[in-house]
């Protein structure tokens, strides 16, 4: 792997996971990161990182559905193995607006790989990043494996969902050399205001309400971001063509146990005069069709591959409420949208 093609990579997992490879991993190839810039890229997550890694690091604004733009890419910079983020991730808006999670998620997918068929004798692997809610909602005990039946429920799960049986049949029908991992919620610097733990921290620190919805009790299973990006660093590297494979943190948690945690750490590193950060919990209305429970069973990931996550809930939790404290010109600049005016630049209409 040379030169490495990184859809979605200006978003929070994608932007993460650039700089875990520049900064750690120890990979010396050159990432090109392709991403659209939607609402969820902000080019501010991977500041300083060109001028840090001249010649290592390219980017391109572009639609993977844009078939001649991205075969561009591919041709100008001798990609030889893509890693696929880019993707509408919110579920929320994925139920009140399911069109674009179509044209991303299963269109956009279907064109990148059409893209890696055409150009198989350079593309050495296709990595597609998808997601533990394709395989539905669990009761109260079990956790899911690479084997078990997808049962996607919301519009977002199911056009992820879609995107790996494409995966799978471009592998099986074409002999492309895919690998597909399956991960659970991530939490960590970077990520958009929309999802609960970055959403719950912002609305604290401004003294708003902490929506919890309908009884608070729907489980994750929780992972920290960098974990996530060394996950997929191990299976680019060491994952068998063909294979899937779960990633998790093994950290179930309830959403009201989530807040009271979050909470415990706000009290302690910026406390609120005047009382704990609890007492703004509120609970409003359930998203359609909530999911009860998520849980991986990552032992495929954990033996086969030798990985597991380095950081603990706790651990991983503090430093993201320290992050998030010493960054909040970063989180100023994504709630008042300033963080779209290099695009406005670039890109004038
Ligand atoms: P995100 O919403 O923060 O970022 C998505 C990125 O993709 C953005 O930069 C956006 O501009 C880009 N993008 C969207 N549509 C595009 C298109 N058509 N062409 C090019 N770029 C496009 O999402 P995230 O949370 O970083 O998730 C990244 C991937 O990981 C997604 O595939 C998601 O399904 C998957 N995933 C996320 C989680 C999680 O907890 N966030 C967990 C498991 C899997
Ligand atoms: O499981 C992996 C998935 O995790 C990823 O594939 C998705 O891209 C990512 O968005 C995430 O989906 P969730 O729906 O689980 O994440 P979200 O942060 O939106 O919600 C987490 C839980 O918190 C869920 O049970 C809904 C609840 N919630 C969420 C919000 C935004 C609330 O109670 N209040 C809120 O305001």
């Amino acid at each position: 792997m040379k030169v490495l093609l990184v859809t979605g990579g200006a978003g929070f997992i994608g932007s993460n996971f650039i700089r875990y490879l520049l900064e750690e991993s120890g990979y010396a190839g050159k990432v090109v990161n392709l991403d659209k810039l939607t609402y969820a890229g902000n080019l501010e997550n991977l500041a300083g990182i060109a001028e840090r890694f001249p010649g290592r690091y390219a980017f391109v604004r572009a639609d993977i559905a844009d078939g001649e733009a991205v075969e561009a890419a591919i041709l100008t910079h001798g990609v030889d193995a893509i890693c696929h983020l880019a993707a509408e991730s919110h579920v929320d808006r994925s139920i009140a607006a399911p069109d674009d999670f179509i044209q991303s998620n299963v269109v956009g997918t279907f064109c990148l790989l059409e893209l890696a068929r055409k150009h198989r004798e350079r593309i050495r692997r296709f990595h597609h990043v998808s997601t533990d809610e394709v395989f539905g909602s669990l009761g109260p005990e079990g956790q899911f494996r690479e084997d078990t039946p997808y049962h996607p429920n919301s519009p977002y799960s199911a056009s992820k969902a879609a995107s790996d049986h494409l995966v799978r049949a471009y592998h099986h029908t074409y002999g492309l050399p895919v690998t597909v991992s399956n991960c659970s919620n991530n939490y960590g610097p970077y990520q958009f205001p929309e999802k609960l733990i970055p959403l719950l921290i912002a609305n604290a620190l401004e003294g708003k309400p902490l929506p919890i919805y309908g009884d608070g009790k729907n489980v994750r299973d929780w992972l920290y971001v960098r974990d996530h990006a060394r996950a997929l660093w191990t299976i680019l590297q060491k994952g068998r063509v063909g294979e899937t494979y779960n990633i998790g943190g093994r950290c179930e948690k309830t959403n009201l146990e989530v807040l009271e945690a979050l909470c415990a750490i706000l009290d302690k590193r910026a406390p609120r005069p005047g009382g704990s950060y609890r007492e703004l919990k509120t609970f409003v209305p359930d998203r359609p069709g909530h999911d009860r429970r998520y849980a991986m069973d990552c032992v495929k990931l954990e033996v086969e591959l030798e990985w597991l996550p380095e950081e603990s809930f706790e651990s991983g939790l503090d430093k993201t409420v320290q992050w998030y404290l010493s960054n909040r010109e970063w989180a100023r600049r994504v709630q008042n949208g300033e963080y779209r005016e290099w695009i406005r630049r670039q890109y004038p209409l």
